[in-house]
């Protein structure tokens, strides 16, 4: 039997027929304003109350303001760094400023595939990390994207090997098809893609699981949420191009 890991994200765990196989790599696709942030901070956070320590790479915003958006949805993550079960990478500052006075993690040059690995691996064992986000994967190649495969593969193999399970958020673009790039997309072991579609003039949000290696998983494009307390998905309601349908 596949050992899982729970999402613990109310209804996803429904949708993937009981939660992500261990040790894959899922790609979190979506365009700006979906939730992949939300989502894989929410990930990490229920990890922690299954005792499964988790490292979140920031990429795209400082860490300062991460840890102040996870608390907003009442994910106080400080604590669990102190006791070294949750840990921040820093690849946004590259050390500038204040951060290198307390942040223990810090990638100084992104383009340096070497330096991520090393940090994120010492990161990793440092806490024995069973869960990784990187959010977002596509910063590491967004001015080269023939490296992408490359990139993504090596990563894979470093996280496989150390036996976490990850999400690597990947972005795309309004109305963009896809999950972000050939080589990308081929490379994992998972895609959840979340979308943003107006209909009827309204916002409505969705995700599909288009990919998950070693289950059988929803087929469906089920309708989520996002409230105060995070996200919330809707495993018996299916999105239609012409609105919500309960099944
Ligand atoms: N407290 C909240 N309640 C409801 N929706 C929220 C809340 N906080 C953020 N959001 C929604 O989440 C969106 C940002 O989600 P995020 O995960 O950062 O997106 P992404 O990483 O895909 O760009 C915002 O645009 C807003 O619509
Ligand atoms: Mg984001």
């Amino acid at each position: 039997m596949v050992r899982r890991v729970k999402t613990g994200i109310p209804g996803m765990d429904e949708i993937l027929h009981g939660g992500i196989p261990e040790r894959n790599v899922v790609l979190l696709s979506g365009g700006p304003g979906t939730g992949k942030t939300i989502f894989s901070q929410q990930f990490l956070w229920n990890g922690l109350h299954m005792g499964e320590p988790g490292v979140y790479v920031a990429l795209e915003e400082h860490p300062v303001q991460v840890r102040g958006n996870m608390a907003g949805f009442g994910w106080d993550v400080r604590k669990y760094e102190d006791e070294g079960l949750f840990a921040m990478v820093d690849a946004f500052t590259a050390g500038i400023g204040k951060s290198k006075e307390y942040e223990r993690y810090i990638v100084h040059d992104l383009t340096d595939v070497r330096e991520f690995v090393d940090v994120l691996r010492t990161a990793i064992k440092d806490i024995n990390a069973k869960r990784v986000v990187i959010d977002s994967v596509t910063t590491l190649y967004i001015n080269k994207p023939a490296l992408a495969r490359g990139i993504v593969m090596q990563l894979k193999r470093v996280l496989a090997g150390l036996g976490v399970t990850s999400i690597f958020v990947s972005q795309i673009s309004v109305g963009e098809r896809g999950f972000g790039g050939p080589g990308v997309e081929h490379g994992v072991d998972g895609i959840i893609r979340l979308d943003l579609d107006e209909i009827d003039g309204e916002l409505k949000r969705s995700l599909i699981v288009w990919k998950m290696r070693g289950t059988s998983h929803s087929m469906r494009r089920h309708p989520f949420e996002i409230t105060g307390e995070g996200i919330v998905v809707y495993p018996d309601k299916v999105l239609k191009r012409k609105g919500v349908v309960e099944l």
